[in-house]
C-alpha cells in the first residue's frame, strides 16, 4: 500500500487517550487506511496529547520538532495533534508548529477521517460536543483478550490541580443500551474482559445508574471479567460497593484515588471528602471483599503542603496498605485554580516527598504480593511477556497483578488457575496447574 495511504498515531496519558486513539484508527480503517509501522512509513502522522503534568507536555513538544525535519523530507505528510494539548493551546499550535495541519480536541475525534481525507488544513476543532455520547465510533482493537469501553466522556469535578474538565468538557454519559451493544459485539469477537471507562464512572448518569450497568454488563455470558476506571471517593457508594461483591464477573480490585493523606490539602483540592471518610470507604470495601485489591494515585507538593501535611500521606499509605499506587510531583497547570494558588513548593521539595512515598510504597507493594506467595490465583492470559524468553506468557489475576509463567502452548484469552511461586515489586511468577 502506498504510504499516502497509512496512518502512523503516537498516544501520550491515560487509558481514556489510548481508547481515542484505538478509535481514530478504527475510523481511518473504515477508509481504507492502514497502519504504517513506522511515522517514516506513514502520509498521516497523528500525535495524540496528553496535558495532566508539565513533563508529558514537554515531551510531546519534543517529538513533535523531530517531524519538522520528517516533513520536510516528505511534503505530502499530513500531522495532526489530537488530545489533551490540542484542546489546551488549539490554533496557538498552528504558530508554535508550522508543520502540524490539524488540530483536533478529545471532543472532536470523529472529524479525523474527513480531515485527513479532504484538503482542508489549517483550522482548529475544539468545539464542544454532547453528542459524543450518542455516537459509536468504530475501534481498531489490539488483539487482546481484554477491551476498552467508554461509558462516560468528562468531568465536571474541577479538582483545583487537575485540567481535565477544561480538556475533556463536562461530563456526558452513554446511553446503557449503546454501551451493551458494544459489549455484545464484543462478546461476539472473543473478549473475555471488558475494562469500562469514564473520568469517574461512579457518577455515571445513564438510565441504569452505573450498579445497574455492572448488572447487565455480568449478565453477558461470554463476558467473564468487568473493570472499571475511575472511581471518585466520594461519588463511591453502599450500593455500588454491593453490586461489586455480588456480581461474580466485576473483579476484586477498585483504583481509588486518595491525593493526600491530610485533610487541609483536600480541602486546597477540592475533593470533597476527608480522609476518615475515605478510610471508611475502605473498610465497607475490604468487608464486603477481604483481599480487594486496592490501587491509588498520589500527588506531592500540593500547593501550601507542609511537611506535617506530607507526613499524613506517608501514614495513609502505612494505613491503608495499598497493592500500589502512581504518584507524581504536583505540575501546576495552565488555567486551574491551584497554579494560582499561594504556597507553590519548588521542585527540590517536591521531588524529595516524592521520592519518600515511592520508596516507601515499594516495600508495602513487594509486602502485599509477597503475601500472595503459594495462594492460587485466576488469571486471564493477555499473551507472550513482553521482555520475558520465548515461551514465557503474562496474564493478570481478578486483582489486577501481572503474573509471568511458563507454557509450550499459546494459551492467550485463556482463564485458568496458576500457582505463585515467587513475587515481586512489578510482578509475580506462577506456575500453571
Ligand atoms: N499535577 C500532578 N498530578 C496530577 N494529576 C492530575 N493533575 C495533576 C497535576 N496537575 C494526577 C492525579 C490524578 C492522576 C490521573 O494524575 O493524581 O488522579
Ligand atoms: Fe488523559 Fe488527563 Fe492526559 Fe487528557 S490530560 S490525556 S484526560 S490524563
Amino acid at each position: 500500500m502506498e504510504k499516502e495511504r497509512k496512518y502512523y498515531i503516537r498516544t501520550f496519558g491515560c487509558q481514556m487517550n489510548f481508547h481515542d486513539s484505538e478509535k481514530m484508527a478504527g475510523m481511518l480503517s473504515e477508509g481504507g487506511m492502514r497502519e504504517a509501522s513506522t511515522e517514516q512509513d506513514a502520509g498521516v502522522v497523528i500525535f495524540n496529547t496528553c496535558s495532566i503534568r508539565q513533563k508529558a507536555e514537554q515531551k510531546f513538544l519534543s517529538e513533535l520538532g523531530r517531524l519538522k525535519k520528517l516533513k520536510k523530507r516528505n511534503p505530502g505528510l499530513k500531522i495532526a495533534v489530537a488530545g489533551c494539548i490540542a484542546q489546551q493551546m488549539g490554533a496557538e499550535l498552528f504558530k508554535k508548529a508550522p508543520h502540524v495541519d490539524f488540530v483536533i480536541g478529545p471532543q472532536n475525534i470523529h472529524l479525523i477521517r474527513g480531515l485527513v481525507e479532504g484538503e482542508e488544513a489549517g483550522a482548529a476543532h475544539l468545539e464542544a460536543n454532547p453528542d459524543l455520547a450518542r455516537s459509536d465510533l468504530p475501534v481498531q482493537r489490539n488483539g487482546k483478550p481484554s477491551a476498552w469501553v467508554n461509558v462516560m466522556y468528562g468531568c465536571n469535578n474541577f479538582c483545583t490541580y487537575c485540567i481535565v474538565p477544561y480538556t475533556r468538557g463536562r461530563e456526558v454519559s452513554r446511553p446503557s443500551e449503546n454501551i451493551l451493544r458494544e459489549i455484545e459485539g464484543l462478546a461476539a469477537r472473543g473478549i473475555k474482559e471488558v475494562n469500562l471507562l469514564g473520568q469517574n464512572v461512579n457518577s455515571y448518569h445513564g438510565d441504569t445508574g452505573f450498579s445497574g450497568l455492572l448488572g447487565k454488563v455480568n449478565g453477558i455470558p461470554a463476558i467473564e471479567r468487568i473493570r472499571f476506571v475511575t472511581s471518585h471517593p466520594r461519588d463511591l457508594s453502599d450500593g455500588l460497593i454491593q453490586a461489586m461483591k455480588s456480581l461474580g464477573k466485576v473483579c476484586e480490585h477498585i483504583h481509588l484515588p486518595l491525593q493526600s493523606g491530610s485533610n487541609s490539602v483536600l480541602g486546597g483540592m477540592n475533593r470533597k471528602y476527608t480522609y476518615e471518610s475515605y478510610l471508611e470507604k475502605i473498610e465497607k470495601l475490604r468487608a464486603a471483599m477481604p483481599g480487594i485489591a486496592i490501587t491509588t494515585d498520589i500527588i506531592t507538593g500540593f500547593p501550601g503542603e507542609t511537611e506535617e501535611d506530607h507526613g499524613m500521606t506517608l501514614r495513609a499509605l502505612r494505613e491503608i496498605e495499598y497493592d500500589g499506587i502512581f504518584a507524581f510531583m504536583y505540575s501546576p497547570r495552565p488555567g486551574t485554580r491551584a497554579a494560582r494558588m499561594d504556597g507553590q513548593l519548588p521542585d527540590v521539595v517536591k521531588s524529595a516527598r516524592l521520592s519518600g512515598i515511592l520508596s516507601l510504597q515499594d516495600e508495602m507493594t513487594l509486602k502485599k504480593n509477597k503475601a500472595l506467595e503459594g495462594s492460587l490465583q485466576e488469571i486471564l492470559v493477555e499473551g507472550p511477556s513482553e521482555k520475558g524468553a520465548p515461551g514465557q506468557y503474562t496474564g493478570r489475576t481478578r486483582g489486577n497483578k501481572i503474573v509471568n509463567f511458563d507454557s509450550d502452548k499459546d494459551l492467550t484469552g485463556h482463564i485458568l488457575k496458576v500457582n505463585i511461586k515467587s513475587a515481586g515489586i512489578h510482578s509475580l511468577k506462577g506456575e500453571l496447574i
